[in-house]
């Protein structure tokens, strides 16, 4: 098979990391079908199974983006990877989250892990990244009043690139034998603090940017309340948050470098990339 015949299904195809992984694999030669909701190559919705093969049809590697802000997933996510492997899939690459290991029993994350670890019929990579940089950039953690609100006390986390893990989802789907099995914990190269993420944001944009550690409960509940997250999903929250409240937050490796062949971005090329949207908030 050459590259042009392999069609990737590049699940999330509209998000952070499914649009730079799209662009990557066609960069390289290799066919890439982008689902999501809306705005996608194909209508994908993880809460409507008659949607599921459609979007498999005639595809041989998969992306797995499971759905975002959401604790409860396997169910679906094991009869999509039912229909995939009855299709011919021969290799999937999930997107996971640093520490899935450790995440709280309610959370499916590491269930899934655990279904692609049992299932034969293809081969798997499991990428688990530290929280990414551009959630500093975008509706996530937006820079409101000249502060980032966030409860992160002063613990640090090393903030990973989106598109150092496209970069690392290309490579695992453009070369699956050398990746089957594989389980990296995608970082950048330095663990920061929010108040630090915020002095460099503020030299890129030249005005005072603050940390505000609000109170886990407070940001928690209003989220829910305001409805950007589900109910469920406040446990994974806590935990995301309480993590590197404890100082257990990622820690900085190189298994970015070891993928990719070059080291893992630094937040603050990140930030002189990013310094339009910050502008753009300010001004508007
Ligand atoms: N944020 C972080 O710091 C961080 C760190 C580690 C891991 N992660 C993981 O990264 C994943 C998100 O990936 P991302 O950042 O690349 O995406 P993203 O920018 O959050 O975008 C989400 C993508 O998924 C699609 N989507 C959302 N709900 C869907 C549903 N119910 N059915 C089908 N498609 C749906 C969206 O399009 P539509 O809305 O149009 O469907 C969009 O294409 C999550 O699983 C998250 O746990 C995030």
């Amino acid at each position: 098979m050459t590259a042009s015949q392999q069609t990737t299904l590049v699940l999330g195809g509209t998000g952070r990391t499914g649009a730079l992984v799209a662009q990557g694999l066609a960069a390289r030669g290799f066919g890439a079908r982008t689902a999501a909701r809306r705005g996608a190559g194909v209508v994908f919705d993880w809460d409507d199974p008659t949607t599921y093969a459609a979007a498999l049809a005639g595809i041989d590697r998969v992306y797995l983006v499971t759905p975002v802000a959401r604790a409860k997933f396997a169910g679906p996510v094991a009869d999509f990877l039912d229909l995939a492997a009855a299709g011919g899939v021969r290799h999937v690459t999930y997107l996971s989250t640093y520490g899935s290991d450790l995440a709280p029993p309610e959370v499916d994350i590491r269930a899934v892990e655990l279904e692609l670890a049992r299932r034969k019929g293809f081969t798997h990579s499991i990428l688990r990244p530290a929280w990414v940089m551009q959630n500093f950039a975008d509706a996530h953690l937006p820079l409101i009043d000249g502060a980032i609100t966030v409860p992160t006390g002063g613990g640090a986390e090393a903030f990973v690139d989106a598109a150092d893990i496209a970069a690392v989802v290309v490579e695992t789907l453009a070369n699956p034998d050398a990746h089957a099995g594989a389980i990296y914990a995608l970082t950048g190269p330095q663990a920061l603090t929010v108040a630090e993420v915020a002095a460099t944001i503020a030299e890129t944009v030249g005005r005072p940017v603050a940390h505000h550690d609000i109170d886990p409960d407070v940001w928690i509940n209003g989220a829910v309340a305001a409805g950007f997250i589900s109910a469920d999903y406040a446990v994974m929250l806590r935990w995301l948050t309480g993590t590197i409240i404890a100082g257990n937050g990622s820690r900085p490796n190189d298994d970015v470098e070891r993928v990719i062949g070059r080291p893992a971005t630094g937040f603050a090329e990140f930030a002189r990339r990013s310094a339009a949207a910050w502008a753009l908030r300010a001004a508007g």
